[in-house]
């Protein structure tokens, strides 16, 4: 993809999900400026008015599918489009995803299902679908999260979730390999996106994770440029990989009560 597109693939693709916020959004509009206009945008999320207002600003045509991820028949609408428009994904960015923190047995059963379905059972099925319709040269990106290195109490469903696509993710990248298919998985630290609350928001300015937000422009920019390099994990941020080696030479039970006692002040 990117640097090998090819020109003779037969409408050309590029699905990014969650694209009408965050980093979604700074994927949608960093891929619009670097890839070539005959490649289309499918942009996925709920909010219709959101995707219909960056699609306008779009250099190329571009398709908003005003979908929940969490219902089973977004890959009814996915597949079909897929196969009447004989399309060819280029790139894949399974990025949507949700998480709201707090104790675990405060928080719905329903909550939890919807995680689950939107950060795991959607990007595996959506994988799953366009993998027939990519070719030598595709890409597919996961948004993981730093929170993948390490169980997080106080956002155990999430970090869970985060350690599903980055496992996951990794284990694709050596099955496509032989089909010059690759495989990327991000994982930022915290970015001040819609994914948090006002209050959460303030809660984590006054946290030590402060030190820590990102930018998502910035994160899907090294993102992008990882998929380039055909990297299989990039972790954005200079903390994000100290977390990582850290998870791998601390033992973790030290690290899990570490971060138990800062769940209070943390969002
Ligand atoms: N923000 C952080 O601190 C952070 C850190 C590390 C990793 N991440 C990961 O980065 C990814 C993007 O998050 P973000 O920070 O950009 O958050 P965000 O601003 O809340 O964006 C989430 C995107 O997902 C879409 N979405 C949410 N629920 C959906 C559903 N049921 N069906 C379809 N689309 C849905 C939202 O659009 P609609 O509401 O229009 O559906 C939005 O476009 C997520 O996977 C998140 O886990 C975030």
């Amino acid at each position: 993809m990117i640097d090998h597109l090819h020109y003779e693939s037969k409408n050309p693709v590029v699905i990014v999900t969650g694209a009408s916020s965050g980093l979604g959004l700074a994927f949608a509009r960093l891929l619009d400026e670097t890839l070539p206009e005959e490649i289309s945008f499918w942009l996925i999320a709920r909010n219709e008015e959101k995707l219909r207002r960056l699609a306008d600003g779009m250099q190329r045509g571009t398709r908003c599918f005003a979908l929940d991820l969490t219902k089973n028949d977004f890959l009814v609408v996915i597949e079909d489009a897929l196969r009447s428009d004989g399309a060819t994904v280029q790139l894949l960015v399974n990025n949507a995803g949700e998480g709201i923190p707090g104790p675990f047995d405060e928080q719905s059963v329903a909550c939890h299902r919807s995680l689950c379905d939107l950060n795991v059972r959607a990007q595996v099925s959506l994988t799953s679908i366009a993998l027939p319709y990519m070719e030598e040269g595709s890409a597919i990106v996961f948004t993981s999260s730093v929170a993948a290195f390490l169980p997080q109490p106080g956002f155990a469903t999430y970090a869970a979730s985060k350690a599903f696509v980055l496992s996951f993710g990794r284990a694709l990248a050596e099955e496509l390999r032989p089909r010059r298919i690759g495989v990327t998985v991000t994982c930022p630290n915290p970015m001040l996106t819609e994914f948090f609350t006002s209050e959460e928001k303030e809660k984590l300015l006054t946290s030590y994770k402060r030190f820590s937000i990102e930018d998502p422009a910035l994160v899907a920019k090294k993102t992008i440029a990882a998929v380039r390099k055909r990297k299989v994990v990039v972790v954005t941020s200079r903390l994000g990989r100290l977390v990582r080696l850290l998870s791998k030479i601390v033992p973790q039970r030290w690290i899990i009560r570490f971060v138990a006692k800062a769940a209070n002040e943390k969002p």
